[in-house]
This record gives C-alpha cells, sequence and structure tokens, in this order.
C-alpha cells in the first residue's frame, strides 16, 4: 500500500515507471470512445472516494473517468458535505472512509490535512492539490514534455510568475527528472525558500532570476498559472497583478526562448492575465495535452497505489 503524496517523497524510478505506464495505457486505448472501459480492469470491484474541498474541473473529471475506464466505481464527496467540515476529525474521517474505500483521492487547503488523512488511512491516499503543492499535475506535465520533445533530463525549464503550490511541485520534480529550474517572479511572490533550499541539496539546479526576458533565454519550456490561487484572498489581487504583470506570458517573451520551446499551464487560466490568447492557443502551447495526460498519468498513478 503506497501514498502518492509528492513528487519528491515518490523514487525517482517510481516516477519514471509511472510515466512510462501512462504512455503505454494511453496508447493501449486507440481511439476507443472516452467511455468504453480498457482492455484490462486493474480496478474491477474498487472503490475510490474523490474528496474535493475546493473546486475543480480536470481532476475531478479525470480522476472519475481514469476510475471508470480501469473499471472501478468512484464515490464524490465534498468538505462542506462531510462531517469534516462540521468538527470531526480527519483522523477519524480517515479510519472511517478506509472501512469503505480502496483508495482515497483528496484536494484540499492545508497540507497537513493530507498528511494527517494518510497518516491514519488504511488505504492509499493521492494529493489531488494542496495550497502546497499539486504532484499529480507535474506528472502530466513531464508526459506531456516526453510526447512532444524526448526527455527532459538536462532542458532548461522556466516558471515565470507567482511561486505557487504549482511552481512548489515543479521544484520538487527538478532532481527526480533531471532538468535545470529558473524561476522569474516578485521577491515577494518568491517560491518557498525552505522547497527551494530542498531541490538545490537533492542536486537541482535552481536560478533565481529577476528579469523575465534574461531567465527564458535558452528555455525548452515555459510554464505559468494563475496569479491567484484558490487559497489565495481575493483581497491580494490588485497588489498581486501589479507585481506580476512583468512576468506575463506573451508572444514578446516567448521570443527570447528557443524556437522550439514549449508553453505549459495546468489550467484553468485567466487569458489576458498570466498568459496571452496568442500564447495559449499558438504553435508551442501543449496545454490540451496536459489537460489530456492527467488521466493517463492518474490512471498509472492509481495503480501504482494499489500495486496493481
Ligand atoms: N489543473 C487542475 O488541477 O485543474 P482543476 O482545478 O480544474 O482540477
Ligand atoms: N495554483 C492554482 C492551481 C489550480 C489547479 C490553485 O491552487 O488555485
Amino acid at each position: 500500500m503506497k501514498h502518492f503524496l509528492d513528487i519528491h517523497k515518490t523514487e525517482a524510478d517510481s516516477l519514471r515507471d509511472i510515466i512510462g505506464q501512462a504512455h503505454e495505457m494511453k496508447n493501449a486505448r486507440g481511439g476507443k470512445p472516452r467511455g468504453a472501459p480498457d482492455d484490462e480492469q486493474p480496478l474491477s470491484g474498487r472503490m475510490v472516494a474523490l474528496i474535493f474541498e475546493k473546486p475543480s474541473t480536470r481532476t475531478r473529471a479525470s480522476f472519475d473517468v481514469g476510475v471508470r475506464q480501469m473499471g472501478g466505481a468512484t464515490m464524490l464527496l465534498t468538505g462542506a458535505e462531510m462531517q469534516l467540515g462540521h468538527g470531526e476529525t480527519i483522523a477519524d474521517t480517515a479510519r472511517v472512509m478506509s472501512r469503505y474505500v480502496d483508495m482515497i483521492m483528496i484536494r484540499t487547503f492545508e497540507e497537513s490535512v493530507l498528511l494527517e488523512m494518510a497518516e491514519h488511512s488504511d488505504v492509499p491516499v493521492i494529493n489531488g492539490l494542496t495550497n502546497r503543492s499539486h504532484p499529480c499535475q507535474i506528472m502530466a506535465d513531464m508526459m506531456t514534455y516526453e510526447e512532444h520533445r524526448g526527455s527532459i533530463a538536462g532542458r532548461k525549464v522556466v516558471w515565470s510568475g507567482d511561486g505557487n503550490n504549482v511552481c512548489a511541485s515543479y521544484l520538487h520534480a527538478a532532481s527526480q527528472f533531471g532538468f535545470d529550474l529558473t524561476f522569474t517572479g516578485p521577491s515577494q511572490l518568491d517560491p518557498d525558500e525552505n522547497v527551494v533550499g530542498a531541490a538545490r541539496r537533492s542536486g537541482a539546479n535552481i536560478v533565481i532570476e529577476r528579469d523575465p526576458e534574461k531567465a527564458v533565454r535558452g528555455a525548452d519550456l515555459i510554464v505559468t498559472d494563475t496569479w491567484l490561487s484558490m487559497h489565495d484572498s481575493m483581497s491580494t489581487r490588485e497588489g498581486r497583478h501589479n507585481l506580476l504583470r512583468p512576468y506575463q506570458v506573451n508572444k514578446h517573451l516567448m521570443s527570447f526562448a528557443n524556437p522550439d520551446a514549449l508553453f505549459m499551464h495546468c489550467l484553468p487560466a485567466h487569458r489576458g492575465e498570466e498568459a496571452t490568447s496568442d500564447i495559449m492557443d499558438g504553435p508551442h502551447s501543449v496545454i490540451f495535452d496536459e489537460a489530456e495526460n492527467r488521466l493517463h498519468c492518474q490512471k498509472a498513478i492509481m495503480r501504482w497505489c494499489m500495486g496493481l
């Protein structure tokens, strides 16, 4: 029984195996309709709880479809409707849910909720995003890069914008996948210095460059994300926008990257803010492949967790 809690908490070999299996399972489906079952049914007879304490389109839909394609059933629960939102402890919730389901995916606010759930659960727990990280997203991004350009090892990845939860998972991934990571953004919105320090200690080449044009020179992949995450207060919106405007990914900024650089965004995007529509819909962009690959990677993550 294995939890999937974070990129840096999972062995690099396991990450590779998961992505390898995701490619295989994607290819094996060929042109089947989305609702058609896979030839293999590893989750047959299994029940997976999908717990959401924050909104979601991709994570919710892709986990639900993925479980069903593999022969399993899903139970969707939202935090507000659970006793969890009304004072029941996370530990008790984890113990109870372990008696009903075979696996739990949770999207929540504080990382401590995820960790406590995993500590007290008898079944695998998967991190579907917390305020601090989003590992399933980065697995899909790594798979997407490989599909388009081959191995990401030794490549230059630039994160432009807010040093948020998705950025933290990129920092976790740098040494695991062997890419160089440059963060460009305002110092007020730097990624957590502990995460940067840990990434550097694990052998990753992490650069912080305030000038976005300098940062993206020679980039093979440019990634950005919303300027206001779900856990950020709306009252910070204007200040964040003022700080982040110079880091918008647009045609001018992209012109400093390598000509065949890719553009990624986990979505949902605010077009015209962190990235312009001509970039999101342009030749560098692979954003909808990323979204699709959430499905394939998460199917492989669930199989890995269950040892199936
Ligand atoms: N990228 C992502 O996790 O999207 P959702 O918030 O729609 O799940
Ligand atoms: N940083 C964003 C990612 C959404 C998938 C958020 O946490 O809202």
